[in-house]
């Protein structure tokens, strides 16, 4: 199949949503799309190597709303490009109430509401699902708090790559091994921090209102839509 797999700009989800699409993009051809935030918070995460190396084989390609014009050529395409599928995963609140909203005025909600007229199928699937508390994974960061600055920093040492820089992570270079987090005598290195959101009840009814949409299906879960595919194939 040939799929376009979008990726706005949420944290939640993320991780579940690059490793199926790292499993299904050994099958199908694969067209990544990113809206300016996704761009920003897949290198917050340090997914960048994951996305490069999805990318190597032919066929996949990658495609983000800063690099197109304001009418966004891609999306025009769905009328005329076979693609067979569109997933947007993990989809963010502002993004999911564009397309209830039938607003398109970014890369990804263009490429939403081509899906309809081109009459390609949709999986979407949002973040903010039901109102209340949700448990939500910050991207790694140091704790300047904890950070002595050492001269020689041991998390740095056991990094592959090289860019901790106390009290800073060069995240566009990170590539969320996670070989420092235990590295820092001082617990500064922070990888796996949990934070509580609550997700607001318009947010929640959005989510909701994505079910009225025409060729779309709403998924709870990124591991869901392998199943899906397979169904459709
Ligand atoms: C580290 C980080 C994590 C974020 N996680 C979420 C999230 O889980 N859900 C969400 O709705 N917005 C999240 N945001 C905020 C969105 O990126 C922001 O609303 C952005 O404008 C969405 O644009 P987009 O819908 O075009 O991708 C996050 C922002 C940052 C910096």
């Amino acid at each position: 199949m040939k799929i376009i797999w979008a990726i706005t700009g949420a944290g939640h989800l993320l991780k579940e949503s690059i490793e199926v699409l790292e499993k299904i993009s050994k099958k199908h051809e694969i067209t990544i799309i990113t809206s300016k935030a996704g761009q920003e918070v897949l290198q917050l995460y340090g997914y960048n190597n994951k996305i490069k190396k999805i990318l190597e084989k032919p066929g996949n390609t990658y495609i983000t709303d800063a690099e197109q014009q304001y009418s966004y050529p891609l999306s025009g395409k769905l009328t005329h490009e076979k693609y067979d599928l569109i997933v947007i995963s993990p989809t963010t609140a502002n993004t999911t109430a564009k397309i209830v909203h039938g607003i398109a005025d970014t890369l990804i909600t263009n490429v939403a509401a081509q899906s309809g007229k081109g009459q390609i199928p949709q999986i979407i699937v949002p973040v903010d699902q039901k109102e209340g508390l949700i448990t939500t994974q910050l991207p790694p960061y140091i704790d300047k708090k904890k950070c002595k600055q050492c001269k020689t920093c041991t998390a740095n040492d056991k990094c592959p790559q090289k860019i901790i820089n106390p009290p800073y992570i060069d995240t566009t270079k990170c590539n969320s091994c996670l070989k420092c987090e235990d590295a820092c005598p001082y617990n500064a290195v922070i990888t796996k921090k949990e934070i509580q959101l609550y997700i607001r009840k318009i947010d929640a009814q959005n989510t909701k209102k994505l079910e009225e949409i025409e060729n779309t299906t709403t998924l709870l879960n990124p591991n869901e839509i392998i199943k899906k595919i397979e169904e459709m194939n």
